[in-house]
C-alpha cells in the first residue's frame, strides 16, 4: 500500500536503516520515521520484524500508543486490532463483525536486519540492502555506532563523509593537521563489480593523520577507498597497515532520511581492532561525527545544489563532484536542488 505519494522513486524503492535491530524488543512499539513517514517497528511472536505505518487507519491516532498482544497490534484509543498482513481483524465496539467483514488495514513495509540494523523499504525494493561487504569477513570486529541526528538533508552528510580537505580543520590532531592541509591528487572512477555493486569511488586518497583510530598510538600515513554505493549510503575502506593478511579498517555510513532536511546517521564498523571496547570505538567515532555536526547543519542550502556553479569546488572536490554527478544520473530528488 502506498500511504502518500512518493516523493522520490529512488529513495523510495531502496532500503534505508530505521532502527538499531537490538532495541526491537519483545512487546516494544517503537517510533521511527523514514522519507516524512512515521513508523511503527515491533517483533512479532515470532521474531520477526514488522515496520507499519504509524498510524491507524480509524482515526489516524499513533498505533506507537497501542499494545502488542500476541501477533496483533491493539490500537490505544477503541482497541482495533491489526493481525500480521496490517488488516483489522478485531472491532471491540461491534464484536458481532466478522472479520471477513473488516476492511481496514495498516499500511505495511518490506524490512530485513542487516549489519545489526533493521532496514525498511517503502515501496517496492529496487535492489538489495546496500553492501558492507565487510561485514561478513570474521576475522574483523563489528560495532554499531550512532545514531546521530543531524539537521541536514542525507546527501549534505554523505559529502562530508567523502571529504579529505576537511580532516586538517574540523578534525584538527585526530585526523589532519593544519601544517600538513594539502590534499594529494587521488582517482575518482565508477565501479561495478560483485562485492560493492555499483557506484562511484575514490582510490588512492593518501593523508597524514595524528591519529587515525581508536588504536593508533601514534601519527602515520593512510590510504583510503571511498566508495558510493547508492544516494545515501557509503563506505570507507582503508589499506592494510601490514602485510598479514588481514583486511584492514572499513567505516560504512548510512543516512537514514527522516525529511529533507533532517537525517538520522548510522555508521557500521568492521575493524582490526581487538584490543579497544565497544564504548572506547564508538566513543572515537562520536567524537568525529561531533565535531561535524555543526559544520554540516550550518550548510546553505540546507538541500544539496546539484546545479553546476552554485558552488565554488577545487581540484580536490573530484570526489564531491562526482557524487553530485551520481546522484544527478540515480535522478535523485530529495534533499538536493536540481
Ligand atoms: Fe485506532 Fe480508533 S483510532 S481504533
Ligand atoms: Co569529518
Amino acid at each position: 500500500m502506498t500511504p502518500h505519494a512518493p516523493h522520490d522513486t529512488v529513495l523510495y524503492n531502496d532500503w534505508h536503516p530505521v532502527a538499531s535491530a537490538g532495541t526491537i524488543g519483545a512487546g516494544a512499539i517503537v517510533r521511527a520515521q523514514l522519507l516524512d513517514l512515521p513508523l511503527a517497528l515491533w517483533r512479532d511472536s515470532g521474531g520477526q520484524a514488522h515496520a507499519w505505518e504509524d498510524r491507524c487507519p480509524h482515526r489516524g491516532t499513533r498505533l506507537s500508543l497501542g499494545t502488542q498482544q500476541g501477533d496483533t497490534l491493539r490500537c490505544a484509543y477503541h482497541g482495533w486490532r491489526f493481525g500480521l498482513s496490517g488488516r483489522c481483524k478485531h472491532i471491540p465496539a461491534l464484536p458481532e463483525l466478522a472479520e471477513a467483514n473488516l476492511k481496514a488495514q495498516v499500511a505495511t513495509f518490506a524490512v530485513q536486519e542487516r549489519y545489526g540494523l533493521l532496514w525498511a523499504c517503502l515501496g517496492t525494493p529496487s535492489g538489495a540492502v546496500p553492501p558492507f561487504p565487510e561485514f561478513s569477513d570474521a576475522r574483523l570486529r563489528k560495532v554499531l555506532c550512532g545514531p546521530y541526528d543531524v539537521q541536514a538533508a542525507g546527501p549534505r552528510i554523505v559529502e562530508n563523509f567523502l571529504d579529505m580537505a576537511h580532516f586538517a580543520f574540523v578534525h584538527e590532531g585526530i585526523l589532519g593537521e593544519q601544517e600538513r592541509a594539502a590534499i594529494a591528487s587521488y582517482t575518482v572512477e565508477q565501479f561495478d563489480d560483485d562485492l560493492y555493486g555499483k557506484g562511484v569511488r575514490a582510490i588512492q586518497c593518501r593523508a597524514w593523520q595524528p591519529q587515525a583510530s581508536k588504536e593508533a598510538a601514534a601519527g602515520s600515513d593512510v590510504e583510503y577507498t571511498y566508495r558510493v554505493v547508492r544516494p545515501l549510503s557509503a563506505i570507507l575502506t582503508k589499506l592494510p597497515a601490514d602485510a598479514n593478511g588481514l583486511p584492514s579498517d572499513a567505516i560504512g555510513l548510512h543516512v537514514q532520511p527522516l525529511t529533507e532536511t533532517t537525517s538520522r546517521v548510522w555508521i557500521t564498523l568492521a575493524l582490526n581492532d581487538f584490543t579497544s571496547s565497544d564504548d572506547e570505538l564508538r566513543h572515537f567515532q562520536d567524537t568525529i561525527f561531533l565535531q561535524d555536526l555543526p559544520i554540516v547543519e550550518s550548510q546553505q542550502p540546507q538541500r544539496m545544489p546539484l546545479t553546476p556553479g552554485a558552488e565554488v569546488s577545487v581540484a580536490c572536490d573530484r570526489m564531491s563532484l562526482a557524487y553530485r554527478s551520481y546522484l544527478k544520473a540515480q535522478d535523485l530528488r530529495y534533499g538536493v536542488i536540481r
